[in-house]
Order: structure tokens, then C-alpha cells, then sequence
């Protein structure tokens, strides 16, 4: 795998990148496997290099995540699985992913602590930050950080009113195309060969001392723990609430 920037969009941005990921940058565009590019608008993922036009970007000021962010107030699943209050709340987001999810508990006022395991999805969104900062105030009670949130968590010394857990869902014969993002993610992690192990990540926080853990499961999924206090259904996805 390569970064592929043209010489004129080289900084210390995508030379860090780079380092970190141990990856070399190339000035031209490559034929071949997955890349990421690098220009003026930002970092971006493709997937397969016979198709570029078909690419992850995250972007929080536009298209779907914009949108979402700014009717934040309309996710009414969402916070009725925060439950009601006025106190701003310190929650860790122990999936982060694309921070759709986080990007609204930050709208809603909140403080969040969010964790991605993988490095190319931390770049991704870091990025995405960097383009947004001056435009989203809510994006200075964030903390983004690459690394396994289960070990974060536990060596953190902050205390949290919630542990937001969105491991990936399950592949079964009805969703195995999955939406693009969930795609893109999969083939990120499989690059990276990082194992899902979504139980095991909730099984390890369930063991933890908690407040109140918020689980995103599909809908019809099978209930894995007995101890649930109680649940906020949507159409297609359920939050599972454990206090
Ligand atoms: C379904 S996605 C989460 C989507 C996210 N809620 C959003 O709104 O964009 C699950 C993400 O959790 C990450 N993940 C899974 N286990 C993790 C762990 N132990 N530590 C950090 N990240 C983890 C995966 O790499 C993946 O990006």
C-alpha cells in the first residue's frame, strides 16, 4: 500500500502520516491494491486503485455525516439511549469508527473520549477534524485516539457517565454487501489484519466498573446478555442499556 501525493501537497501532515503508518508516499497514482491519496481537500481512502472514483472521505461539513450533524437534535433514539438530562455528560466511545456517533453526543452538548483501533481510519477522521476545527466549536470537547479502547479505558484515570460500544455488526447472509462505509471499514481492518472481535470487546467492558454502558446492536439481533435495564428500539438498529 502507498500514499500517493502529488510533490506540491507534500507537508508534515502526510509525512507523519506516513511515518506512522510505514508507508511511502508516491507522486503518482497507483495501479494497483488500495491507496490513499493526499491533496488539497485532504486525505482520502480508495479501495481499489481500477476504480478512484470510488473513495472514502470524512467529512463532517458535508454529505450524509454533515447533514446528520446538523439535525443532531432529531436523533431522538440516541438521546433517549443517553437518557434525559441537562448535565453535560463524559462519555467514551470505545468504537469509534467514523465518529458519526460521537459527532452528535458533541452536539448535544456532551464531552466525549473516543477510541479507534485502526491507524488509516484514525488518520481518516483525524483529518476530517483538522478540515473542521474552526467551523464545529463543539470539536474542542473531543479527544480522538488511536489505539485498543479497552486498554485505554482501563488506564485511564477520568471518570465517564457512559461506555458507548458499536463493535461491527455481525456478517449474516441478509447484510453480507453491508452499506458502503461498514464495506470500506471491513477492508480497512482486513488490510491492517485487525481481528473483529466484537464480544470479546463487549464482554471486556461488561467486566469493567461502569455508570452506564450503551450497546448499538441490529435490531433483531440476538440478546447476549440478560442483564439489560432496558432498550430504545429504531427501525433497523437497537441501543441495549446496562447501568
Ligand atoms: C461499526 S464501527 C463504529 C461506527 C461508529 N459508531 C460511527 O458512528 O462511525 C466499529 C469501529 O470500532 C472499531 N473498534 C472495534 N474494536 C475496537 C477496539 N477494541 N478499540 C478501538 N476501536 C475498535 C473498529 O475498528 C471500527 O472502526
Amino acid at each position: 500500500m502507498h500514499i500517493y501525493a502529488e510533490q506540491r501537497f507534500l507537508d508534515n501532515h502526510i509525512r507523519n502520516i506516513s511515518e506512522s503508518l510505514e508507508i511511502e508516499i508516491i507522486s503518482s497514482r497507483p495501479n494497483q491494491e488500495s491507496y490513499l491519496a493526499y491533496n488539497s481537500t485532504g486525505l482520502s481512502f480508495i479501495k481499489d486503485a481500477a476504480n478512484p472514483k470510488e473513495f472514502l472521505y470524512v467529512d463532517f461539513l458535508k454529505g450524509k455525516l454533515g447533514w446528520r450533524i446538523k439535525r443532531a437534535e432529531h436523533e431522538s433514539n440516541l438521546k433517549k439511549a443517553i437518557g434525559k438530562t441537562k448535565k453535560e455528560l463524559n462519555i467514551f466511545d470505545a468504537t469509534a469508527g467514523f465518529l458519526s456517533d460521537s459527532m452528535i453526543f458533541l452536539s448535544l452538548g456532551h464531552k466525549v473520549m473516543a477510541v479507534e483501533q485502526s491507524k488509516i481510519i484514525f488518520y481518516l477522521v483525524e483529518d476530517a477534524i483538522k478540515r473542521a476545527q474552526s467551523k464545529i466549536p463543539f470539536l474542542r470537547n473531543l479527544s480522538f485516539l488511536n489505539g485498543n479502547s479497552l486498554d485505554i479505558f482501563r488506564y485511564s484515570k477520568e471518570s465517564f457517565d457512559a461506555i458507548y460500544l458499536d463493535p461491527m455488526y455481525p456478517i449474516t447472509k441478509k447484510n453480507v454487501k453491508g452499506s458502503g462505509d461498514m464495506r470500506s471499514i471491513r477492508s480497512i481492518l482486513k488490510l491492517e489484519n485487525i481481528l473483529n472481535e466484537e464480544n470479546d470487546l463487549c464482554d471486556a467492558f461488561m467486566q469493567c466498573e461502569y455508570q452506564k454502558i450503551i450497546l448499538k446492536r441490529p435490531l433483531k439481533y440476538k440478546k447476549i446478555y440478560s442483564n439489560i435495564n432496558y432498550q430504545v428500539k429504531g427501525k433497523t438498529t437497537r441501543f441495549d442499556i446496562f447501568i
